[in-house]
C-alpha cells in the first residue's frame, strides 16, 4: 500500500512520511501490526458495553479499544504475552468467577516483570510497593499508574491532570497544579517537575525520608545554595535543620520534627516490621495524651539505646510544614520567608509546635506529640543535640549572641565571622555544662529497669 501511494506524487509521500514519522513516536504504528490471535480477542472484546459483575458488586468493563491499543506502546505486544492463564476452550463461554477488581489487579500483577524487570526492582523498593505488602488496598500497583492496553510514551506531554498520581493524590496534585512549578509546567511544558520530578515515578520513598526530595530540588536549582549565601548565614546547616518548603510556602503552618536517627548508621531509625516498638513506648510515656515531657523523652531514648551497643539513638531536628497540601505550595521567591525573626524569636510559631518521628516499617513517619517546653530546657538539650534555633527559646545568653549575629550579617560580615565563633564557643561550653548537668539530673532517677510509663508520667 505504502509503495502505491508513493507513486501517486512527492508531496503525498511527504505527508505520509510526516504521518508515519509522527505515529512511529506516539504508538510503533510503522514496526508492528495487530497478529491474529489478538484480533480475534478484540473482536469479542471491542464491544460496547462488554463487562462482567464481579463478586463484590463491581462492575469490570471488559472493551478494551482496538484504536487505543494499536495506538500504545504494546502493539508490539500480543494479548497472550500477558494474557498467558486463558483457558481457550471455556474461555468466554463459561463464567468465571472474580472477588474483586483489587483482586483481578493483583493476579494480573506479576504480568509485567518479564519485560520490564529493571522498573519492577526499582518499584519494589517503593513505599507504594511497601504499602502493599503491609496489606494496603489503596497503593498503587503498575496498572494503577498505566493502563496496560492503552499506555502512550512517557515522552509525550499531556495535560499534568492526567499525570496517574493525581487520582489518588487529589488534595496534593490540586495544591501543585497552583504552585511555581505547576503554573510553571503549564504555562512552558517540560521544565518544572511533575511529581516524579522530585519522588520519582517508581521508586517513590516516604517524602520525609533521607535527602531524596532536597537533592532533587538541589540537582535542578543547581545555583540555589550560592544564592542563599548571600543573606542566609550558615546555609548548609539551614538546609539540614529547615525543609524547603518551610520557607518557600509562605502560608503554612510549621512544626519542629525531632527525628530518631541513627548517630553510628548515621540514618534515621526506623520501626521494624512486626515490633511496633515507638507507639507502645510513647503510648505508655504519655498515657494523657498530653505531649511527651522531657523526662519521657529521655528516658524513650534511652529504651531505643538499650538493644545494640552499636546503635546510638539520637534526635535530629527539623523545621518543616505540618501537611502534604502545604508542601506543594511553593510560591514565587519575593513571597519566601525572609526575615530572621520568624524562627529567631522568642515564642516564635514555629516552635510552638514539636513531633517526635521514627520512620515506620514503610518510611513513613510515625509521630508522637512533645511538649514544645523541651525545646528550651537545658538537660533536654543533649538529646535534642544542637538542633536549637537561637532566640526562640527562653535561653537568653544564647538569644543575646543571636542579636549580634544578625548584626553581623547586616552590617559587617567580618564581625559576624567572628561572632560566630564566639557564639560557637560558648555554645560548645554550654553544651559541656549541660552534659554535666544531665548526668547529675538523670543518674538518681536512673529508669533502666523500670517500665517508661512509671517514671515518665508526670
Ligand atoms: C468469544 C468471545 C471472546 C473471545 C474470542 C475472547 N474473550 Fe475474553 N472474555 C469474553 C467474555 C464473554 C468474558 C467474560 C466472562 C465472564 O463473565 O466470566 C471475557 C473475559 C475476559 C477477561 C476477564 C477475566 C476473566 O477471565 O473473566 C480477560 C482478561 C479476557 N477476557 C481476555 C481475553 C483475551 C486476552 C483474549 C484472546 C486471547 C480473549 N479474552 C478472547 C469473551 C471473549
Ligand atoms: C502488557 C500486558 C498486557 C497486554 C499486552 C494485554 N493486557 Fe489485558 N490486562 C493486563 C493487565 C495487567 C490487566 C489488569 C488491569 C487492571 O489491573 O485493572 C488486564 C486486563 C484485561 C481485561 C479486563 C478488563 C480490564 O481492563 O481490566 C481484558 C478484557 C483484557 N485485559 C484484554 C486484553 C486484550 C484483548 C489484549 C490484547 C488486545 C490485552 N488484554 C493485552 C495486561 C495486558
Ligand atoms: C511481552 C513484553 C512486555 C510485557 C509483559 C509488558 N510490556 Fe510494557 N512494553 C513492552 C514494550 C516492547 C514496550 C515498548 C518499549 C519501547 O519501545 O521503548 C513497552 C512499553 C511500556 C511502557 C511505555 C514506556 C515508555 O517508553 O514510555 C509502559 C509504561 C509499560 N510498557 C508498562 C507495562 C506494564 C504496566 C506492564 C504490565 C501490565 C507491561 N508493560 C508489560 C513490552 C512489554
Ligand atoms: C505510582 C505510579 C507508577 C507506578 C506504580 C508505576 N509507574 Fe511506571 N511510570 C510512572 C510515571 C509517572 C512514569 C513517567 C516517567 C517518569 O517520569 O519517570 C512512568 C514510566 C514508566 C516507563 C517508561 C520509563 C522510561 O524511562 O522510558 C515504564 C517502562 C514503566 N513506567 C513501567 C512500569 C512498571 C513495569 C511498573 C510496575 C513495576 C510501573 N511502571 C509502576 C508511574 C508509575
Ligand atoms: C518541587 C518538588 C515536588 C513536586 C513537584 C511534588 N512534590 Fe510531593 N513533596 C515534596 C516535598 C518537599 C515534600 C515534603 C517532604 C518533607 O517532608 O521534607 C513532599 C511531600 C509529598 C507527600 C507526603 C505528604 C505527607 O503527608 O507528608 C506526598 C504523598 C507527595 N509529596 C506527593 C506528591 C504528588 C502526588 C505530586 C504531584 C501532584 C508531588 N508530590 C509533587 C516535593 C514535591
Ligand atoms: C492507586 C493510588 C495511588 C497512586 C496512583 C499513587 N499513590 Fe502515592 N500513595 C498511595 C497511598 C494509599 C499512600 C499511603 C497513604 C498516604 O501516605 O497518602 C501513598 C503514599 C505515597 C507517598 C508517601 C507519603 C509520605 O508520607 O511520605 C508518596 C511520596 C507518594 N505516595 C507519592 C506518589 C507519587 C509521586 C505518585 C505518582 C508517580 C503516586 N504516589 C501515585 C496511593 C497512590
Ligand atoms: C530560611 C528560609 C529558606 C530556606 C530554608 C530555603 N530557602 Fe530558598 N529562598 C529563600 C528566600 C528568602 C529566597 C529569595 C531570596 C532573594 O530575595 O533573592 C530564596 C530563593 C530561592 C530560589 C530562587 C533563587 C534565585 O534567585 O534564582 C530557589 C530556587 C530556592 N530558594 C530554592 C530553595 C531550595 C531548593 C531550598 C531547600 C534546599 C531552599 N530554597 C531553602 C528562603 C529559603
Ligand atoms: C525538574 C527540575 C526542578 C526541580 C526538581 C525543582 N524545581 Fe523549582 N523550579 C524549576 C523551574 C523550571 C522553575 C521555574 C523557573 C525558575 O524560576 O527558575 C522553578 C521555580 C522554583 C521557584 C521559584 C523561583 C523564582 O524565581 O521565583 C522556587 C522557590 C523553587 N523552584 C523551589 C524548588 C524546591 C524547593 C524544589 C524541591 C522541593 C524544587 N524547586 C524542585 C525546576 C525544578
Ligand atoms: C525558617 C526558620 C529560620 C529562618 C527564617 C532563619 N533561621 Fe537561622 N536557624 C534556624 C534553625 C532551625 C537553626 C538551628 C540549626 C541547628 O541548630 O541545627 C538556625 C541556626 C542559625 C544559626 C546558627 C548556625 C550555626 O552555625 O549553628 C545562625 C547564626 C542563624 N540561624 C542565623 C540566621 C539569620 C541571620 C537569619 C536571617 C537572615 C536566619 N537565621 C533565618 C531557623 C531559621
Amino acid at each position: 500500500m505504502f509503495y502505491r501511494l508513493r507513486e501517486k506524487g512527492l508531496i503525498l509521500t511527504g505527508i505520509i512520511a510526516l504521518f508515519l514519522g509522527l505515529t512511529a513516536i506516539t504508538a510503533h504504528a510503522a514496526d508492528a501490526e495487530l497478529g491474529k490471535e489478538d484480533k480475534a480477542c478484540l473482536s469479542c472484546h471491542d464491544k460496547e458495553g462488554l463487562s462482567k459483575t464481579l463478586e463484590s458488586g463491581e462492575q469490570l468493563s471488559l472493551q478494551i479499544s482496538t484504536k487505543a491499543y494499536e495506538a500504545s506502546m504494546h502493539l508490539g505486544t500480543s494479548c497472550e504475552d500477558c494474557h498467558s492463564d486463558l483457558d481457550a476452550k471455556t474461555h468466554g463461554k463459561e463464567k468465571k468467577s472474580i472477588k474483586s477488581k483489587r483482586e483481578f489487579s493483583t493476579s494480573m500483577r506479576e504480568s509485567c516483570r518479564t519485560c520490564h524487570k529493571k522498573k519492577f526492582i526499582e518499584y519494589d523498593d517503593s513505599v507504594h510497593a511497601a504499602l502493599i505488602k503491609e496489606g494496603s488496598k489503596k497503593a498503587p500497583m503498575c496498572s494503577d499508574c498505566h493502563n496496560p492496553h492503552t499506555v502512550r510514551s512517557a515522552k509525550i506531554l499531556q495535560p499534568i491532570d492526567q499525570v496517574p498520581c493525581a487520582k489518588c493524590h487529589e488534595e496534593i496534585f490540586k495544591a501543585y497544579a497552583k504552585d511555581v512549578h505547576g503554573q510553571e509546567r503549564i504555562a512552558k511544558g517540560i521544565s518544572a517537575p511533575l511529581c516524579a520530578g522530585c519522588h520519582q515515578a517508581h521508586a517513590v520513598k516516604a517524602a520525609s525520608l533521607g535527602t531524596g526530595v532536597k537533592d532533587a530540588c538541589l540537582a535542578c536549582h543547581k545555583n540555589a545554595v550560592e544564592k542563599h549565601q548571600d543573606w542566609l548565614p550558615n546555609t548548609a546547616r539551614h538546609f539540614e535543620a529547615i525543609s524547603c518548603p518551610a520557607c518557600h510556602a509562605p502560608d503554612a503552618q510549621r512544626r519542629v520534627n525531632l527525628r530518631l536517627y541513627d548517630g553510628v548508621a548515621k540514618k534515621q531509625v526506623s520501626e521494624k516490621t512486626g515490633v511496633p516498638q515507638f507507639e507502645r513506648l510513647t503510648d505508655a510515656a504519655d498515657s494523657k495524651d498530653m505531649g511527651l515531657d522531657e523526662r519521657a523523652l529521655w528516658s524513650l531514648l534511652k529504651d531505643f539505646n538499650r538493644d545494640g551497643v552499636d546503635s546510638k539513638t539520637v534526635l535530629r531536628g527539623r523545621l518543616e510544614v505540618r501537611s502534604g497540601v502545604e508542601a506543594h505550595q511553593l510560591s514565587e521567591k519575593s513571597k519566601a520567608i525572609k526575615d530572621c525573626n520568624t524562627c529567631h524569636k522568642e515564642g516564635a510559631a514555629p516552635f510552638q509546635s514539636v513531633t517526635l518521628t521514627i520512620a515506620g516499617p514503610d518510611g513513613r513517619p510515625l509521630r508522637h506529640g512533645i511538649q514544645k517546653e523541651v525545646l528550651s530546657s537545658l538537660t533536654s538539650m543533649e538529646s535534642v543535640r544542637g538542633f536549637y534555633a537561637i532566640g526562640s527559646t527562653r535561653i537568653k545568653l544564647l538569644d543575646t549572641l543571636l542579636v549580634m549575629v544578625v548584626l553581623g550579617a547586616i552590617c559587617v560580615p567580618l564581625g559576624h565571622m567572628t561572632v560566630k565563633r564566639m557564639f560557637k564557643s560558648v555554645r560548645e561550653k554550654l553544651e559541656a555544662e549541660r552534659a554535666a548537668a544531665r548526668t547529675e539530673a538523670a543518674n538518681p532517677s536512673a529508669p533502666s529497669a523500670k517500665s517508661p510509663s512509671d517514671d515518665a508520667t508526670k
